[in-house]
């Protein structure tokens, strides 16, 4: 690795597999900056629903993703200095960013927003194309995967623990049909790049997959 290159490591796959965690686990064992690009598409998504764009309204949208007022400051997620970190993680708001996630002149917008992340002393960048399209030459490819009805109950289980009830069947079909659009989308639909690792956490610990990413990790020679 030339001394000015910076390493990155992407983490793709659907939601509710474990990537959040394991990208905030690497960035500590990294101490490497984190990319969050479905933040930036909920962000989008909640800036859409506060101003009242229609989800077909293309000029609109890319006008608002071009010059998007969201920053990120350690864990806090801020819209025109307002925290939304809460707001942004609801399940309408995932569904609306899975929504305008399928237009093609959006991703376009927000593409150097996210390339812009990569910087010394390296990237961990966390979604569904970071490894096939926002960074083609990642260092490191990880692609995680797991069935629709164990995310659905690690999605029930965390709004438990957060005092809110859920339905799982309601969450199970949420989750599928967000999958289906994020998978089934003409332009940067969700698959694993060719070179990507694909770790299957159904049957695993969080904390087994962040062990086992982390021995690739000095594989690789991105820990030292
Ligand atoms: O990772 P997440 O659940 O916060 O992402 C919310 C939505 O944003 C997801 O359903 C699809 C979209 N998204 C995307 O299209 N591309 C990314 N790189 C990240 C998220």
């Amino acid at each position: 690795m030339s001394e000015n290159k910076v390493p990155v490591i992407t983490i793709d796959g659907p939601s509710g597999v474990g990537k959040g965690t394991l990208a905030q686990y690497l960035t500590c064992k990294t101490k490497f900056n984190l990319l969050d690009s479905g933040a930036i598409y909920r962000a989008l998504a909640y800036g859409a629903v506060k101003h009242g764009l229609a989800l077909d309204d293309v000029a609109s949208l890319v006008n608002l993703a071009e010059s998007l007022p969201v920053t990120f400051i350690a864990t806090s997620i801020l819209y025109e200095g307002e925290d939304v970190t809460s707001k942004v993680r609801t399940e309408e708001i995932a569904g609306v960013a899975s929504t305008v996630a399928v237009i093609p002149e959006v991703r376009a917008a927000l593409m150097n927003r996210q390339k812009n992340f990569a910087s010394l002393p390296g990237l961990v960048a966390d979604g569904r194309d970071m490894g096939t399209v926002v960074f083609p030459d990642a260092d490191l490819k990880l692609y995680l995967t797991a069935s629709a009805t164990i995310r659905a109950e690690r999605r029930v289980k965390q709004l438990k623990n957060q005092g809110v009830s859920a339905n799982i069947g309601q969450i199970t079909r949420d989750i599928e049909e967000r999958d289906a659009r994020d998978l089934n989308r003409k332009t940067a639909p969700l698959k694993p790049a060719e070179d990507a690792i694909i770790i299957d956490t159904s049957g695993l610990d969080i904390t087994e997959v962040c062990r086992q990413v982390e021995s690739l990790l000095w594989d690789r020679g991105l820990l030292k």
